[in-house]
């Protein structure tokens, strides 16, 4: 999905910010146009969650015309039927809808002034798995649909695989600034070891020269020679 959507952005055939899904079923639909009413389920429109949480079904409108008896619902797919969670219409923009809720674990819990529509399901089972549908309808347009899915994966616990990715990047990355660090400290340690040496060799002039120094009475010469060389 995302490969497709980068690939689509890249051709400039999509608008960047309309989603893969979302965008596939409207473009089913024949209802995708500019500056019309989109819906959208978030950047990451899916959610692998552990049965018996309360999960989030983001869902958010944006509307450049504007609306006018906005109607909206949420719909969940259960093997090709779909099931309608909530619906509402909302009158105007900033007018907090009222919302039928059709499902006893779902709780609309969006707000107007962000034009969320989003709902919580609470205690999610096994048989919630599945597709959700954010749908909206602006009169304004004539009536055209738009909608956006948010897939929910219901497991019994999250397993290693989702994370597979995750610990190859994380050792990838820690790899690499183990590497870099491990170069870094050779680096340090051989300028260190060089220093060390040169120092040693300076020392050793020095205390030769200096031994020379003192024997010639000439003891400021010592400290100048001796601060000269490790400067550098
Ligand atoms: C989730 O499912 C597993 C396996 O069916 C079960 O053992 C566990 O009790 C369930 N957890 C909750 C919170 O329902
Ligand atoms: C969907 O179909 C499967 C297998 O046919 C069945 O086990 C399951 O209960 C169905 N789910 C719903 C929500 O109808
Ligand atoms: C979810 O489960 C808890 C504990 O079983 C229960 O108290 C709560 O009422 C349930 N919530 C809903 C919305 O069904
Ligand atoms: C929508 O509202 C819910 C509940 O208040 C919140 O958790 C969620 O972050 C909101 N989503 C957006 C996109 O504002
Ligand atoms: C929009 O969806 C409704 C069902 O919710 C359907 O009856 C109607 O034909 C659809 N309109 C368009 C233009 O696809």
């Amino acid at each position: 999905m995302e490969v497709h959507r980068r690939r689509a952005e890249r051709e400039g055939a999509f608008p960047t910010h309309a989603f893969s899904t979302g965008l596939i079923l409207t473009l089913l639909l024949g209802a995708w146009a500019a500056h019309a009413l989109e819906m959208s389920t978030g950047k990451i429109p899916f959610l692998v969650a552990v049965n018996g949480s309360t999960v989030l079904l983001p869902c958010t409108y944006a509307s450049c015309i504007g609306i006018k008896n906005l109607y909206f619902n949420w719909q969940f797919n259960a093997n090709g039927t779909m099931e309608k969670l909530c619906e509402s219409t909302i009158p105007y923009e900033g007018v907090e809808p009222h919302v039928s809720v059709f499902h006893e674990r779902v709780e609309f819990v969006g707000n107007t002034p962000s034009n969320n529509i989003s709902i919580l399901l609470a205690n999610i089972t096994f048989e919630d798995d599945g597709e959700y549908t954010c749908f909206g309808r602006n009169p304004k347009e004539k009536f055209k649909n738009h909608s956006a899915i948010f897939t929910l994966s219901v497991v019994d616990e999250l397993r290693v695989v989702d994370n597979t990715l995750t610990i190859i990047i994380a050792s990838a990355v820690g790899g690499g600034i183990a590497l870099l660090m491990g170069f870094m400290l050779l680096k340090n340690l051989t300028i260190f070891v060089l220093a060390k040496m040169e120092e040693k060799n300076k020392e050793c002039l020095v205390t030769s020269s200096g031994i020379d120094n003192t024997e010639n009475g000439l003891s400021g010469s010592k400290g100048d020679s001796k601060a000269t060389p490790k400067k550098k």
